[in-house]
Order: structure tokens, then C-alpha cells, then sequence
């Protein structure tokens, strides 16, 4: 069917350049773009942490993404076993094929809850359009947001309709579920984006916004923003994740890895900060507070939905552009995992997303425990749900970064990667990033997150 350049890898490719870039920026554009970088900006101070945030992509994030795609490119296989390929060819043990099996699962891991929190996303485009934020009373607000997470009834039924629609695209294959899911998802997405920036920037205090998110104050920058700002780099790009193994994987021949890897690095920042003007200008503009926490999205926002002129409009179209940006990445983290039953266990396609999906559908019930209180999910004064979201983003995408970059930098044949990245120019300047700058700079983050070294 299509060209390899692997004897044994497989033969799934992307459409063409466009669709690959379409297809990994639909996986870093995520609830990590337009919940959380607005609530962690708001947390961190604004415009320094913001700067921070930009050098981490630039320095970190794009080097250590160039890395896995080209992983990701030599194998043309599941994250594991295309990085055991690597290892392999570079004359070393094939158990460094750990580094890209820790990747599937954080992933997977990241779904578990990620189906969750979709859920909530979906149940309020539906309390949108049915004017439940009322007249934009904040306990009314509180109310609303308190009686869905409580409902553990409720929250099963949201996040089933999302496990059954991941299974349902994702079973159809790369190209016929997933490329043509994210073709259509992510140009309405990015529409949407900017109609509702378009909206703030004429109804909200858009002046408060750009100086709150673009005029740099040193004096509010802590060292544990820092910390923040590069363990999220990580997070919204989707890196050590497996994805960016597996999207490389599927690359088809002659497209760059660095041109690529830079736009998908543009896209996703430039979703993250057109969230902000989109969110900060009607926060401002209502006097609600921009740390507000997780919570900005789900309790601050739906009061000046509420308040607004259109605002069951804007309402409805904002939390609709919430659940396509999470649903392209909830297809991305289910990918390796269905490819790996396939590749690994002999699995049909749609046998392997419904048995993907039914794992993730089970794991899911533990963060709707946590989430509704339920005492089960309860231990050790914290809950399930709290304990997966610290592995994950403290523990295991840290770790699983300086894997990908020491694997890459310090095992790896460096003539084989300089051929996967077939750019020689490009290549000089990176390596020594992947070999030294980043995984110093990771190892220094990833100890004092654990609290070992306190700078
Ligand atoms: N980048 C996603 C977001 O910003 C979250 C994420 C982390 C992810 N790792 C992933 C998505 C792997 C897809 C695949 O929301």
C-alpha cells in the first residue's frame, strides 16, 4: 500500500504532511491548553510565568518531540517495540524498549481520568444550552458544578458516552477514524477559538487581559512556578506519553521532523494563549479572580456566562470547543495501546478499541469515585484520582522525558538518528540539546518536584 522504510515496521502512514501535523496538534491541543494553562497562569502570576512557559517549549519541549518522532519513525511500530528497535540496532539490549512502554503507560494512565473530566466538559455544553448558570449567581454556579460531581450516576453516563465515542472513531482505523476525526474536529476547533476570543476581546476587559498575560512580573515568578511551567511544556505537548513515538511511526516519508514538530509546538502555544484572551478578558471584565484554580473553567466561567449578553450562546460554544479539544487528544491516548493489541496480541481493530476502551472505561470509575467522594476511593487522607494525577504529571512524564532524551542522546546510534532527522544543519545544533541541555535541565525539575533538591 504505502512505502516503508523498514523491513519488518508497519505500513500505516499518515495522508500527508498536513494531516500528521492536523493529527499530533489535535493530541497536544487538549484540556491542558484551555483548562489548565489558564488556571496555572493564573496561579503563577501571569506574564513571567508565561515567558518561562515559551522557553521551556522552545529549549525542552520541540527537542525532546524531534526525539520521539524519530524513535518513532526508525521503528514504525508500537512505543515499546519501536524503541527496542532502536536500541537494538545501536548494538544495545532490547530492554530499553521500557523507555517507550512507560510512555503507553502514562498514557493510558492520563486517559483514565482525562474520560472524566471530557465528561464534565459535555454535561456543560448541555447546562449551557439549557440556561442552568441562570442569571450568573456564583453560589447558584457552585451549586451546579457540586451537583454534577457529586452524582457519581451522573458523572458514569458522561464519561461512558466519551469512552463509547473514543472506541467508536478510534475503531475504525488511523486513517479512516482518526485523521478524518481530527480533519473536521480540529477546523471547527480553531473557528470556534476564535470567534470566542474575537467576543471577549470586544465584550471583556481585554486591555487587563494582555497585561496580565503578556507584561512580565519577575517579582511574582516563584521557583516552584518554574517547576510548574516546564512539567506542563511536557503535558500540553504530549510528550513522553508514547503518542509522539506512535504519530512518528505513522510519518510518512520525506516530511521534516523539526519544520513539524516546530508548527505542532506553534499550534498548540497559540491555542494556550488564544484560551487566555478568550478566558481572561470576561474574567476581568466580571472582577472574578484568575487563580481561581481548576476550577476557573467550570465555576468562574459560567458566572459571566450567566451575566452576559449571548452568554448561553458563547456559553454552549465554548464548553462544545472544550470537548473537541479533549476528544482529539483522548483518541491520541488510546492509540498506542489499541495498536499495541493489535501488533502484539493478533487483536482485530475494533477488537482491540473495544477492549482498550472497556480497560479505560474500568479504570475511569476510580477517578469518578474520587470525584464523588465515594469512601472507597478514599485512602491515606487523599484519592485515587489525586494520587494517578501526581504519578502522572510529577512523576511519570518527568522521568519518562529524561528516558526518551538519555535514551536518545547516550544510547541510541547517533548516525541513525542524524538519519532519521535528515537535516544535517538542524541536527548539530540539536544534539547537543537532547544530550546535555535537556536532560539536565528535566533531572533538575524532576528532583525538586519529588522535594530532593529545593533550589
Ligand atoms: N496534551 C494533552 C493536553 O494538553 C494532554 C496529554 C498528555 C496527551 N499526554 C498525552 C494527549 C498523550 C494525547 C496523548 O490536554
Amino acid at each position: 500500500m504505502q512505502q516503508t522504510n523498514s523491513k519488518k515496521g508497519g505500513t500505516t502512514r499518515w495522508s500527508n504532511r498536513f494531516a500528521y501535523i492536523l493529527a499530533a496538534t489535535g493530541a497536544a491541543v487538549g484540556l491542558g491548553n484551555i483548562w489548565k494553562f489558564p488556571y496555572i497562569t493564573g496561579e503563577n502570576g501571569g506574564g513571567a510565568f508565561v515567558l518561562v512557559y515559551l522557553i521551556c517549549i522552545l529549549l525542552i519541549g520541540i527537542p525532546v518531540m524531534m526525539a520521539e518522532v524519530a524513535i518513532g519513525k526508525y521503528g514504525r511500530r508500537t512505543p515499546g517495540k519501536s524503541t527496542s528497535e532502536v536500541a537494538k540496532a545501536s548494538g544495545k539490549p532490547a530492554f530499553w524498549g521500557f523507555v517507550g512502554w512507560m510512555g503507553v503507560i502514562s498514557g493510558y494512565l492520563i486517559l483514565s481520568f482525562y474520560v472524566v473530566i471530557t465528561g464534565w466538559g459535555l454535561a456543560y455544553i448541555f447546562k449551557a444550552g439549557a440556561g442552568d448558570f441562570g442569571n450568573g449567581d456564583p453560589a447558584a454556579v457552585q451549586a451546579l458544578f457540586k451537583g454534577l460531581t457529586s452524582n457519581g450516576w451522573a458523572l458514569l453516563g458522561w464519561t461512558s458516552l466519551v469512552v463509547i465515542g473514543t472506541v467508536l472513531v478510534i475503531g475504525k482505523g488511523v486513517k479512516a477514524g482518526l485523521e478524518r476525526a481530527v480533519s473536521t474536529l480540529m477546523p471547527i476547533l480553531f473557528l470556534l477559538l476564535l470567534v470566542l476570543a474575537g467576543y471577549a476581546a470586544s465584550e471583556g476587559d481585554f486591555a487587563a487581559a494582555l497585561h496580565f498575560m503578556f507584561d512580565p512580573d519577575f517579582s511574582k515568578l516563584t521557583i516552584n512556578g518554574v517547576v510548574v511551567a516546564l512539567g506542563h511544556s511536557f503535558f500540553t505537548l504530549s510528550l513522553a506519553s508514547g503518542i509522539m513515538i506512535m504519530y512518528g511511526a505513522y510519518l510518512p516519508e520525506g516530511v521534516s521532523i523539526a519544520k513539524s514538530s516546530l508548527w505542532i509546538a506553534f499550534f498548540d502555544t497559540l491555542v494556550a494563549l488564544i484560551a487566555g484572551m478568550a478566558i481572561y478578558p470576561i474574567v476581568f471584565a466580571h472582577h472574578l479572580a484568575p487563580g481561581a484554580g481548576p476550577g476557573l473553567i467550570f465555576q468562574t466561567l459560567p458566572i459571566a456566562f450567566g451575566q452576559m449578553p449571548g452568554g448561553r450562546l458563547v456559553g454552549v460554544l465554548f464548553f462544545i470547543m472544550l470537548v473537541f479539544a479533549a476528544f482529539t487528544s483522548a483518541l491520541a491516548l488510546i492509540e498506542s495501546s489499541v495498536a499495541w493489541l493489535v501488533e502484539k496480541r493478533g487483536f482485530s481493530r475494533w477488537g482491540a478499541a473495544i477492549t482498550a476502551g472497556l480497560g479505560i472505561w474500568l479504570l475511569s470509575l476510580g477517578t469518578i469515585a474520587s470525584v464523588a467522594e465515594l469512601p472507597i476511593a478514599q485512602f491515606a487522607g487523599t484519592d485515587f484520582f489525586s494520587v494517578l494525577d501526581y504519578l502522572t504529571a510529577n512523576i511519570l512524564l518527568p522521568i519518562g522525558g529524561l528516558a526518551i532524551a538519555v535514551f536518545t542522546g547516550w544510547v541510541a546510534n547517533k548516525s541513525l538518528i542524524a538519519d532519521m532527522i535528515d537535516a544535517p544543519a538542524v541536527f548539530k545544533n540539536w544534539y547537543p540539546v537532547i544530550k546535555f541541555l535537556a536532560p539536565v535541565a528535566i533531572l533538575l525539575v524532576f528532583l525538586q518536584l519529588v522535594g530532593i533538591i529545593n533550589l
